[in-house]
């Protein structure tokens, strides 16, 4: 299944409210909730949208307010060992099985969301 596909089917709709029961739970989180920016949760649960919706349907959004993704760069300010990616997937997994996200998509989601977030590590254990 290809991005553009995937996009088809889930629909700037579905994936914001993915990122938006992501947040949720994001908000309430004691590992890496403190992470981010209690003052600007909602521009960060933007960024991530506006990411997914550049990522999988080409959207113009994320690039004209943010460049270059440069995640890796974006991520250095944080510690991130294998905890916290761990913990990262295991909320995104909730969020999309509260949203409905098909089966389908959510494998190839979760293969997409698993390489990103081992690649932010940048801690060892
Ligand atoms: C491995 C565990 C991860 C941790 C602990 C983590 C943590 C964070 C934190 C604290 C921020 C700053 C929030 C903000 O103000 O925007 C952030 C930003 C972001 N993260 Fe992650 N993240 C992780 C994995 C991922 C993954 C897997 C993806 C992609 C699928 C991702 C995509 C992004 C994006 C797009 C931004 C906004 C970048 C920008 O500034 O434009 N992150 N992350």
């Amino acid at each position: 299944m290809d991005e553009a596909v995937i996009y088809t089917i889930l629909g700037e709709a579905g994936f914001t409210k993915m990122v938006a029961a992501f947040y949720r739970r994001i908000k309430q989180d004691p590992l890496i909730g403190p992470m981010y920016p209690e003052e600007d949760l909602a521009g960060a649960e933007e960024r991530l949208r506006d990411f997914l919706l550049f990522r999988f349907g080409n959207d113009p959004r994320y690039q004209a307010k943010r460049g270059h993704p440069r995640l890796r760069m974006r991520h250095a300010p944080f510690s991130i060992g294998e905890a916290e990616a761990v913990r990262w997937l295991e909320l995104m997994d909730e969020a999309m099985d509260e949203t409905n996200v098909p089966a389908s998509i959510k494998l190839e989601l979760n293969a997409f969301f698993t390489m990103v977030a081992h690649n932010m590590r940048n801690r060892q254990e």
